[in-house]
């Protein structure tokens, strides 16, 4: 049906204005994964910088590094992992060691492209040495870390292979489930997709004195999408321009770099910590006995108290924690959570609104509003631990409205022939226009527009943009929706996880999202954009810059 569709769609010459609103687009960047093709991550141009080059010099000095509570050697290197029988994957992966402080902050993960997982306590001085292995400029960014501006992976600080990049800095995060990835400007998507991505966990006093599950019983969970070639290979772009403008959809679920992931578990309460590190899929998450979901957190950390929810959305780069109690479960039994159906809002070539809206020719993604299974919890063993889910989780000082220097208005926008813009601009490597100029220690509340409307609008402009800034975690404080959007809205927002602190908010069609924030300790410039991967690699992403109030 959504074929059909489209078919009909191309018929009446929506492609050709679509593609020619983009003909005049950077081509599609050189990616380290074939579009089409069978063969290996490392085809393409020879690297600019031959592996030999001497590192280069970085911000942090080799002084401070005493100061240092932990010190983790971090390398980005080609590699292979075994994720179907048969021939293992070719995937580009972080690899870390612990070169100083405790083992225990590096969790290095067996049988995954996923690079090892931080797990640092609020408070430490982290020094990572990043040095890069693959054959394309990358750089690292700590996803919701309040980090100075030369330690948040800006794509202007990105290394060549052979280069190394040096960061230092006191993780001032509350606790909280965070993560890492590369930020090269124009290839973020592909380098995520080729399996660059890691959890980076924050432990603090306040979160220890929750009495949550801990060890074996707190699971990070990273939910991606990929679409792989009969020789087990990733296939990314398939469908070029199209993929660019609505953004990448696989057509398999993996869960922690694993396809049919299954959970073993005791009958007890666990934590779940969720990442939707997919490039552009939105997930509406329930179970399939439609058990409502205990919330206990979302990007930047615990909420006040658990929140019940029918669903969770989760949007790329959003986290959520649940308190998932097996207690009454029977040993044997099993749950799945799926994706549930919801009105996916319509892409570029305008599917159809019910169900499969990014459904395509040629592809077999998965459609984005079905229901699908993401993965299933097997209850195998018997357990008497019945810790109560606690009342108070942490405490959260909500930000006044009243505090807030000015608002600002971001208009995210399809301009042709430049694509998906913020405020009808491109990003640009260094350039911040006044109004991305924010005074350093003040308060701004951001209202994120998702315009629709207007002739391109109409056709293209329906896609939700998840909103994401660096530095400081925001507030939500209100959300507004116009009559075109609303049916798509009320399929997802029971789902959305609005309380306390947020770093990426779902935007959706004809949706406002007003957040506020503080600006404090950094100056310089840092990046807000929009985090489905293919509109930030097109340039839907823009600096401000935090300048000194003196
Ligand atoms: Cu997770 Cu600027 O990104
Ligand atoms: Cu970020
Ligand atoms: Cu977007």
């Amino acid at each position: 049906m959504n074929k059909i569709s489209r078919r009909k769609f191309l018929g009446i010459g929506g492609a050709g204005l679509a593609a020619a609103a983009l003909a005049a687009c950077a081509p599609p960047a050189i990616l380290p994964i074939p579009t089409s093709s069978t063969s290996g991550l490392d085809d393409g141009p020879a690297p600019t910088t031959p592996p030999q080059k001497a590192p280069t010099t970085t911000p942090a000095t080799t002084a401070s590094a005493a100061a240092a509570d932990v010190e983790i050697a971090l390398s980005a290197i080609p590699a292979t992992v075994p994720i179907f029988s048969g021939q293992p994957t070719q995937v580009w992966q972080f690899q870390g060691e612990v070169l100083k402080g405790d083992a225990a902050s590096l969790q290095s993960l067996p049988d995954t492209y996923l690079g090892p997982i931080f797990r640092l306590n609020k408070g430490q001085r982290l020094r990572v040495n990043l040095t890069s292995q693959i054959p394309r400029e990358t750089i690292v960014h700590w996803h919701g870390l309040h980090v100075p501006a030369e330690m948040d992976g800006h794509p202007r600080h990105a290394i060549n292979q052979g280069e190394r990049y040096d960061y230092e800095f006191e993780v001032l995060n509350r606790a909280g489930t965070y993560w890492y990835h590369p930020h090269p400007h124009g290839l973020t998507g592909p380098q995520v997709y080729a399996g660059m991505a890691g959890f980076f966990l924050v432990s603090d006093e306040e979160e220890r004195a929750a009495g949550l599950p801990g060890g074996e019983f707190d699971i990070p969970l990273v939910i991606q999408d990929r679409l792989f070639n009969s020789d087990n290979q990733l296939v990314y772009l398939s469908n070029g321009m199209m993929d660019q403008m609505d953004g990448f959809l696989g057509d398999q679920i993996l869960v922690n770099g694993q396809p049919d992931f299954t959970l073993p578990v005791a009958t007890r309460p666990y934590r779940l910590r969720l990442l939707n590190g997919s490039n552009s899929r939105i997930y509406k998450l329930g179970w399939n006995d439609s058990a409502p979901l205990t919330v206990i957190g979302n990007d930047g950390g615990l909420l006040e108290t658990p929140v019940q929810k029918p669903y969770v959305t989760l949007a790329p780069g959003e986290r959520v924690e649940l308190w998932a109690d097996f207690s009454d479960r029977a040993v044997g039994s099993e749950m799945v959570l799926q994706n549930q159906p919801f009105i996916a809002p319509t892409g570029t070539m305008g599917g159809g609104m019910m169900g499969g809206g990014m459904m395509r020719e040629g592809s077999a993604a998965l459609p984005l509003g079905e229901r699908y299974p993401i993965l299933t919890v097997r209850v195998e063993r018997q357990s008497d631990e019945r810790s109560p889910l606690p009342e108070r989780l942490s405490t959260i000082e909500r930000i006044s409205p009243q505090d807030a220097a000015q608002t600002r208005r971001v208009a995210l926008r399809m301009q042709p022939p430049r694509g998906w813009t913020l405020n009808g601009r491109s990003f640009e490597m260094t350039a911040v226009a006044p109004d991305e100029q924010v005074r350093l220690g003040s308060t701004e509340i951001w209202e994120f527009v998702n315009e629709g409307g207007g002739m391109m609008g109409g056709m293209m402009g329906m896609l939700p943009h998840p909103m994401h800034m660096h530095g400081e975690q925001f507030q939500v404080l209100e959300r507004q929706v116009d009559r075109s959007g609303r049916a798509a809205w009320e399929s997802l927002s029971a789902g959305f996880v609005d309380g306390g602190w947020k770093d990426t908010v779902l935007v959706m069609p004809g949706e406002r999202v007003k957040v506020i924030r503080r600006f404090d300790d950094f100056t310089g410039l840092f990046l807000y954009h929009c985090h489905n991967l293919e509109h930030e690699d097109m340039g839907m992403m823009r600096n401000f810059e935090v300048v000194s109030s003196a």
